[in-house]
């Protein structure tokens, strides 16, 4: 049997991918000559992203979706299979957190507003179980394809204060594993369901809980620092490594896994 981490010609569909994270996972499967469909509520991004991709000799179309409609995702699923002809790989990107729904000393739990709460919820789990019942259904049609969450650090176990994240980001790795085992019982041995659970990457949707607005380190900035045994911040292209392996046949018996990409911070208690 040989191992191969060929990911060329699959086509991708990416969630999210007018992001920071996905975009850069688009830009990555591009290079490793997959054709990628990058969806986002906001397409003008993921149209940047997409043409850049395509001025490099890539394939990529950038498509608008709201992972909060389905009707918006079956318009942008026709919109991809009249394109590619097929899905072999969904990566549930879209997700975020959001200030109201994160306790503070402006924000003390007992009057945090639920809508906040609900909305962060919804984006991260409503919205990744939605697309996956849409884009899934072509995957269970054919009996095979890869799909890839992402989770957290939060869903191992609760961060401070991001009440809404953390619990969302839970449910998202519960998913994970039980849509690994729905598919396989139900549809095919063939198609398998894992995330990433990426460490502290330095972006806009967190920066505002890690660095003061002069750029300074927060306290929560220097414990987050502190308890990554490699000291540092991620960086988005750290994360596409094990997406484009856990897409591949290299990863064939890989199923419900939630891989940590942290720099050692989930192995480490800090002392
Ligand atoms: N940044 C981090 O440190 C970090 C750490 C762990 C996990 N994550 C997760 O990684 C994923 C990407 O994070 P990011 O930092 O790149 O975020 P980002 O805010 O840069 O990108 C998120 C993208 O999702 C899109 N989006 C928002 N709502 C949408 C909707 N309803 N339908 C379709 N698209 C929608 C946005 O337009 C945006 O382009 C998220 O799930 C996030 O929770 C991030």
């Amino acid at each position: 049997m040989e191992v191969s981490f060929d990911i060329s010609k699959k086509v991708a569909v990416i969630t999210g991918a007018g992001g920071v994270i996905c975009g850069v996972m688009a830009r990555e499967f591009a290079k490793k000559g997959a054709r990628v469909a990058l969806l986002d509520l906001f397409p003008e991004r993921a149209q940047a992203i997409a043409g850049e991709i395509n001025s490099l000799g890539g394939e990529a179309v950038a498509v608008k979706a709201n992972v909060l409609e389905r009707k918006s995702l079956e318009e942008a699923r026709a919109e991809v299979l009249a394109r590619f002809g097929r899905v072999d790989i969904l990566v549930n990107g879209a997700g975020g957190n959001k200030k109201e729904a994160t306790v503070s000393e402006d924000n003390p739990f007992f009057s945090m507003d639920l809508d906040a709460f609900k909305w962060v919820f919804d984006l991260n789990v409503t919205g990744a179980v939605l697309t996956t019942q849409v884009f899934g259904e072509l995957l269970a049609k054919q009996g095979t394809g890869s799909v890839v969450n992402i989770a957290s650090m939060a869903s191992v176990l609760p961060l401070t204060n991001t009440v809404a994240y953390s619990g969302a980001k839970c449910a998202v790795a519960n998913f994970t594993q039980w849509m690994a085992a729905h598919f396989n019982l139900n549809y095919s041995p063939n198609i398998r369901v894992n995330a990433i659970a990426p460490g502290f990457l330095l972006t806009e949707q967190n920066r505002f809980l890690m660095q003061n607005a002069d750029g300074t380190s927060t306290a929560r900035g220097d414990r987050v620092l502190d308890k990554t045994p490699m000291g540092r911040y991620g960086e988005p292209e750290e994360l596409c490594g094990a997406v484009i392996w856990l897409c591949s046949d290299a990863a064939s018996f890989v199923n419900g896994a939630v891989i940590p990409i942290d720099g050692g911070f989930s192995a480490y208690w800090g002392v």
